[in-house]
């Protein structure tokens, strides 16, 4: 039930802003209307205000994702794409998946150089690393299915942002200046982000009328407006003379796909999350079954025996991961099987209490890298319950660095996420699996893991994070926080994470994560531990007491930005 519109902006790195009716707050931020946590103010305030007018949570979140296409150019996009997980007030749920495709012409070897020999740059930075983009026929997709408001009053916002500017924070200057000297290489990318040559500075306004441009025609003509017409023509010109592949039949044949989420359990709680071509969701419940088996709320939070056992798990998600995990329309992915209770109790057998497993890379035929952390999620609740749990990106920060010139947005690099070349397998993380190898019209295997919880038919959270492979981790260590260690929604975000992906045999932990002593024991066990400064950007929707939603920016993000009414 919704309650009075009471808001309270606590914790707050910044003041609170006001537009009518609508809380802005860059901390936690209480509401009894709806709600948005996302990575920049003004795409959180976009979805807020579409909320505040009567429009639903999937068409805040259609908002919230178009305005981050403008302000939050690093992730937000439509050149990319991503999944939407959606549970209905009724407990029902469903998730939508528009992935980037490889184009028609694609095949296994695309990523081998002239003498035949893997090329990272064709493979991450070339204009063959671009997949189809599926963000807007996405976005098209759930609002003809799901949306209530006006389709022009969801893209205009966007419009207004891209054409008047919208006044840059310093994460973003810091951001864009940081890429100077890479973009002068990408000539229409260097004019839209650095004005005479010169870095934007904190406080200085945006303007990107070419992007301004393509949302107009996406405005009126919906998924026609990026899908054929004028943004069609531009973007496969740009293919052509880059020599990618895309072609405008490529673009007119895509089309977003609603699937069944992956569904689990945790000691009473409902995980709804991404299915296939995500490995997303399949992994979380695998490792939570896992979890379930032992007395983790004993083990305390960080202790050596949580993090044993967080890794013990990770460690056989991500080797099932490596060998299963692809697009379902193109392999048979045991989703059933490796989210099982049954499945987690065989691998719960094989866990020593304290001593570590050791990684086989001849397990299967390859084995991961570490992946790219440039990727954005954000969370919509509206007044009814209906939840919005979105994850999407251009996969590395900004993606290719190829801005379609004269349209005005960036171009995913999301080929990338396919298996460089097939049986290549190295010890630092090439994978060469069968399943995931890029073929005509297959998408890339992900791991973004947009997730919600309920519990007795009640919604819990709204969780998901950026991050590679680490999101998986990172959204499973709020859900133990909350479930196992009954944190607060802020603590749970808050609390540092780890990360192991099977290959390299190697976790790496959030600085302060835990003691030196505690370390200590956590190497005696045998794991092999390093440090990092951040793992993942969490940006969460949690029910509090009495029903009021509580949205929590993670700490980590300084542009992080709640938005309620
Ligand atoms: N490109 C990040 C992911 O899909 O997991």
């Amino acid at each position: 039930m919704p309650l009075p519109a009471a808001l309270l902006a606590t914790a707050c790195n910044a003041p609170a802003a006001e537009t009518p009716g609508v809380t802005v707050a860059q901390g936690t931020l209480e509401s009894g209307g709806g709600m948005v946590v996302s990575a920049y103010p003004h795409a959180s305030r976009a979805g807020a205000e579409v909320l505040r007018a009567g429009g639903n949570a999937v068409d805040a979140a259609i908002a919230t994702g178009f305005a981050l296409a403008v302000t939050h150019p690093a992730a937000g996009n439509i050149g990319g794409g991503g999944f939407m997980v959606i549970r209905f007030p009724d407990g029902s749920s469903t998730v939508m998946d528009f992935r980037e495709k490889a184009p028609l012409r694609a095949h296994p070897e695309m990523f081998l150089d002239e003498s035949g020999e893997y090329s990272y740059r064709i493979h991450h930075r070339s204009h063959l690393a671009v997949g189809v983009p599926g963000t807007v026929a996405g976005f098209a997709q759930a609002h003809e299915k799901y949306g209530s408001a006006a389709w022009t009053g969801l893209v205009e916002p966007a419009v207004a942002l891209a054409r008047d500017g919208f006044e840059v924070s310093e994460r973003l200057a810091g951001s864009l200046a940081g890429r100077l000297e890479a973009f002068r290489d990408y000539p229409a990318t260097f004019a839209q982000f650095f004005r005479d040559g010169e870095p934007y500075a904190p406080g200085d306004t945006l303007v990107q009328a070419d992007l301004a441009a393509t949302l107009e025609r996406i405005r009126d003509h919906g998924r026609d407006g990026f899908y054929a017409g004028e943004t069609a023509r531009l973007l496969a010109e740009e293919m052509e003379r880059g020599g990618g592949w895309i072609t405008e039949e490529d673009l007119a044949r895509y089309q977003a796909v609603e699937r069944e989420p992956v569904r689990g359990t945790y000691r009473g709680y409902d995980i709804i999350s991404m299915a296939p071509p995500s490995s997303g969701g399949t992994a979380l419940v695998e490792m939570l079954n896992v979890l379930e088996g032992f007395d983790v709320a004993a083990m305390g939070a960080n202790s050596p025996a949580h993090a044993h056992h967080l890794i013990e798990a990770m460690r056989r998600a991500f080797r099932d991961r490596a060998a299963h995990l692809a697009d379902p329309d193109f392999s048979d992915v045991p989703v059933a099987r490796l989210t099982s209770k049954a499945y987690a109790a065989e691998i719960r057998a094989t866990i020593k209490a304290d001593a570590a497993s050791v990684s086989d890379p001849d397990d299967v035929a390859g084995a991961p890298g570490w992946e790219s952390s440039e990727t954005t999620h954000y969370s919509v609740v509206d007044a009814d319950g209906l939840a919005v749990s979105v994850t999407y990106t251009l996969e590395g920060g900004y993606g290719s660095y190829i801005t379609v010139p004269g349209a005005g947005f960036l171009l995913n690099n999301e080929m990338g996420d396919f298996n460089a070349r097939p049986g290549l397998t190295t010890d630092r993380g090439l994978i060469g699996t069968e399943p995931n190898l890029a073929r005509p019209e297959q998408r890339m295997l992900s791991s973004m893991t947009p997730t919600i919880l309920a519990r007795d038919g009640e919604l819990v959270a709204v969780v998901g994070s950026p991050g590679g492979r680490t999101i998986i981790n990172t959204v499973l260590q709020i859900v133990v926080n909350v479930v196992d260690f009954g944190m607060s929604p802020a603590d749970a975000v808050a609390a540092k994470r780890l990360h192991h992906q099977w290959l390299p045999d190697a976790a790496r932990l959030e600085d302060g994560y835990m003691s030196e002593d505690d370390a200590a024991v956590l190497t005696a066990m045998g794991h092999q531990i390093s440090w990092s400064g951040r793992q993942g950007i969490a940006h969460c929707i949690f029910t509090g007491e009495g029903g009021v939603l509580v949205g929590v920016p993670d700490p980590r993000d300084s542009d992080g930005t709640a938005a309620g009414y």
